[in-house]
């Protein structure tokens, strides 16, 4: 074995005292050959400072400054593409000690990115003074950066949960820096589309990231118009995926409303939530989203109550009817269309599914019968009202009788002990 060509290879593939690794000239760097020796020979001198840094040389921001320079040579950057001072390009830093101490660039190999970045959320934010929104080292990391393509990239599949989760997922940051919507990650991480990412499902593969529905380099807030989560944006960022559901909606009375911008009309997060989306087959959803549907519709849900129906389903049963088992989910529409699950023509079908031996008698059934107001039936009012005189009644008559036997009872029973009373004195 010949350990002086090891190391001497060693030495070429990590570019220290051989420049001729820096100097294969990176595709992106449009600079002069000679302005290039100098970037070298100045990174050369960069290296042997902080290689050898002690512990206790840290930056302003209070991190370490030895750097790692072996593994760095080994980075897509380090890797002859970029030197120190391409990143680290302030005059400040060629001399120690550094005077003019200024954050990396990366402007002059991607510019496109950096324009792009700051148009983004994070990038605003932190024109805007914000000091925690995200930087590209936040999303990408700094002299250990890997190809996105890579399993271990900080934005692969794999990892981008925890890279955003650093700020998104960290609740009292998320409170101190003022992120919106706290503790994010927590959320999406047991969300149906979260637990499916860890899970061992073919799904795995095709279940949204964050940077799915949020973008990456075009991030926007949520009250951006052109933002990807836009309220009125989110059914066409879903559908991305769920094409065939998001078809079903546009059809139905909802999508319709929203087709004619009335942004009232629910999107898909209305019923499914956003970062908590559940699987809509468990009993707790299908019962929870009558409170959704609910929030809007509130006088049906005032006379849904009312019935049997309702009030088993209060229960959390979903044996009975919800909203959904009449109406439908995503194909809801107006009782006079008679694509509609509650019209004229298609109700028995709609009963039947539970009720086998529904008849048009059956059928006549109101679930929305207000017994509150005249106009729902004068039949159903005055049993309403009978019902309640009836019950009134018979509640002040029983509550007399238990008084007065209350009243029996006890005189009875003094009259008992005194009697008691009396016998033990003969003894
Ligand atoms: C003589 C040794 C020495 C040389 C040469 C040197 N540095 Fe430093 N550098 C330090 C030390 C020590 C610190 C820690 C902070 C301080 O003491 O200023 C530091 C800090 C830094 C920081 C952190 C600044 C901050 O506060 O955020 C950067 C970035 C940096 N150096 C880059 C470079 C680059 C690029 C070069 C080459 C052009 C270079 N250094 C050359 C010793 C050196
Ligand atoms: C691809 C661009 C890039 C290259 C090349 C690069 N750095 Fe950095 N460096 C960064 C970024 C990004 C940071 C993080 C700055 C921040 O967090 O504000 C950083 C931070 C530092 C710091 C401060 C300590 C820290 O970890 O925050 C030092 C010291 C430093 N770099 C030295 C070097 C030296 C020496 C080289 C050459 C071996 C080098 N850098 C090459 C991008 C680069
Ligand atoms: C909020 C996180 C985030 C921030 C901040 C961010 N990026 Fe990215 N970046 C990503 C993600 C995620 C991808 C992968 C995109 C994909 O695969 O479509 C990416 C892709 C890239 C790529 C490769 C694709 C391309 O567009 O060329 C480069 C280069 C890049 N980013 C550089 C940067 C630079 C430079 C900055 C800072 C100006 C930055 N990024 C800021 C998340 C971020
Ligand atoms: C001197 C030019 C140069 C500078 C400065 C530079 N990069 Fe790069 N970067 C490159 C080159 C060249 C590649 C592509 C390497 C390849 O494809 O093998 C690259 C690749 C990347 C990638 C991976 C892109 C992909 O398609 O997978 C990211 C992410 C990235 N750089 C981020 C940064 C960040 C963040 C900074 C600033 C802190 C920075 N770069 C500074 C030259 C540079
Ligand atoms: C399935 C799509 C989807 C995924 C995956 C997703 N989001 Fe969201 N996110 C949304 C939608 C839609 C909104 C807008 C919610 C609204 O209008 O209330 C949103 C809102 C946000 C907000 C703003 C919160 C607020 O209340 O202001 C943040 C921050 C956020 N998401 C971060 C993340 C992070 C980090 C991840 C990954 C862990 C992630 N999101 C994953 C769709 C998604
Ligand atoms: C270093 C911290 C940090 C990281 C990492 C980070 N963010 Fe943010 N993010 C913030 C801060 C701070 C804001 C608030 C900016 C403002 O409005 O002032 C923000 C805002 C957002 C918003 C806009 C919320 C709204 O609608 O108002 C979204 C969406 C978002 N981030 C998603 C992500 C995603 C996705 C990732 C990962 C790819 C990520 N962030 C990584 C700090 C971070
Ligand atoms: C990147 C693609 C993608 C995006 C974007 C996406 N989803 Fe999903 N979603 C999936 C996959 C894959 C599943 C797993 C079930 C399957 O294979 O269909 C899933 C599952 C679901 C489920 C559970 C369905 C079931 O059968 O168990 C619901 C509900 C859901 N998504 C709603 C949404 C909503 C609402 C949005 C938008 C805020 C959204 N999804 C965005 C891919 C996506
Ligand atoms: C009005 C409330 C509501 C709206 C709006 C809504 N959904 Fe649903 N969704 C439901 C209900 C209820 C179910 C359960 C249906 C069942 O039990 O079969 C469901 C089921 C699902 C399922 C799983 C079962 C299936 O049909 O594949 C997916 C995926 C889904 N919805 C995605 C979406 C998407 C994407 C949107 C927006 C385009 C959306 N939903 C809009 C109420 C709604
Ligand atoms: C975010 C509010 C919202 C939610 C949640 C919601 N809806 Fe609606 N719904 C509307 C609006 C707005 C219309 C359109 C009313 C119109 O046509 O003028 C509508 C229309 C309807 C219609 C057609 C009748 C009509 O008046 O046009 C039915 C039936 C209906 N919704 C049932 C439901 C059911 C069942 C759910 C739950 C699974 C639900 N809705 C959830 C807002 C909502
Ligand atoms: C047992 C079946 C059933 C259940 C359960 C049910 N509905 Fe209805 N719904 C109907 C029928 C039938 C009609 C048409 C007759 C009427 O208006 O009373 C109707 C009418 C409606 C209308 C008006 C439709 C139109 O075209 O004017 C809305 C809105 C509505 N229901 C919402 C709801 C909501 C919200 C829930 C749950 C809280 C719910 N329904 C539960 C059967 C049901
Ligand atoms: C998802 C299943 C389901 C659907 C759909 C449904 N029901 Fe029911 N309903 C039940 C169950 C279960 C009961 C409990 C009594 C029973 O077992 O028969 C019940 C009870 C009732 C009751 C009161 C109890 C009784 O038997 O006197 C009436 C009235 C009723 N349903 C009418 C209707 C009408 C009308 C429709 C169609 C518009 C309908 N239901 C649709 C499941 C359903």
């Amino acid at each position: 074995m010949n350990i002086r060509i090891t190391i001497g290879a060693a030495a070429l593939a990590l570019g220290l005292g051989a420049p001729g690794a820096w100097g294969a000239k990176p595709a992106a760097v449009p600079a002069k050959p000679d302005a290039h020796a100098a970037a070298l020979a100045a990174s050369q001198k960069c290296m042997d400072c902080h290689a050898e840094a002690e512990p206790e040389d840290k930056s302003a921001a209070g991190k370490p400054v030895k750097v790692d320079v072996q593994a760095f040579a080994k980075t897509m950057h380090g890797n002859g593409k970029a030197a120190c001072v391409d990143c680290h390009d302030a005059e400040g830093f060629r001399k120690y000690p550094h005077k003019e101490v200024k954050p990396p660039q990366c402007a002059s190999c991607h510019e496109k990115a950096v324009k792009a970045y700051a148009e983004t959320i994070h990038g605003q934010a932190r024109a805007h003074g914000n000091g925690v929104a995200a930087t590209c080292a936040n999303c990408h990391g700094t002299h250990d950066i890997k190809p996105t393509s890579d399993d271990d990239s900080m934005v692969s599949r794999g990892r981008i949960e925890a890279t955003c989760g650093a700020c998104h997922g960290d609740t009292k940051l998320a409170k101190d820096g003022k992120v919106p919507g706290g503790n994010v990650v927590a959320k999406y991480h047991d969300s149906i589309h979260g637990r499916l990412l860890h899970g061992d499902t073919k799904a795995k593969d095709r279940v949204p990231v964050c940077t799915d529905c949020h973008g990456t380099h075009d991030m926007r807030p949520k009250k951006d118009p052109e933002s990807a989560v836009n309220r009125a944006n989110i059914p066409e960022t879903c559908g991305t995926c769920h094409g065939k559901v998001k078809k079903i909606w546009a059809g139905g009375q909802h999508g319709k409303m929203r087709a004619a911008n009335v942004l009232t009309a629910p999107g898909c997060t209305d019923c499914h939530g956003t970062h908590t989306i559940a699987d809509p087959k468990t009993p707790e959803w299908q019962v929870g989203v009558i409170k959704e549907c609910g929030g809007c519709h509130t006088e049906y849900i005032k006379t849904y109550r009312d019935t049997y129906h309702g009030q088993v389903t209060d229960l959390g049963y979903t044996r009975v009817a919800t909203c959904a088992s009449c109406h439908g989910s995503h194909e809801i529409l107006p009782k006079d269309n008679p694509f509609s699950k509650v019209s004229s023509q298609r109700i028995l079908s709609t009963c039947q599914q539970c009720h086998p031996k529904a008849n048009a008698n059956f059928v006549k059934f109101q679930p929305h019968a207000n017994k509150h107001r005249k106009e729902s039936g004068l039949v159903l009012y005055y049993t309403a009202l009978f019902m309640q005189v009836l019950l009134a009644g018979v509640f002040a008559f029983f509550g007399l009788h238990t008084v007065l036997w209350l009243y029996r009872s006890l005189a009875e029973r003094k009259a008992q002990r005194g009697r008691a009373a009396g016998e033990g004195e003969k003894h």
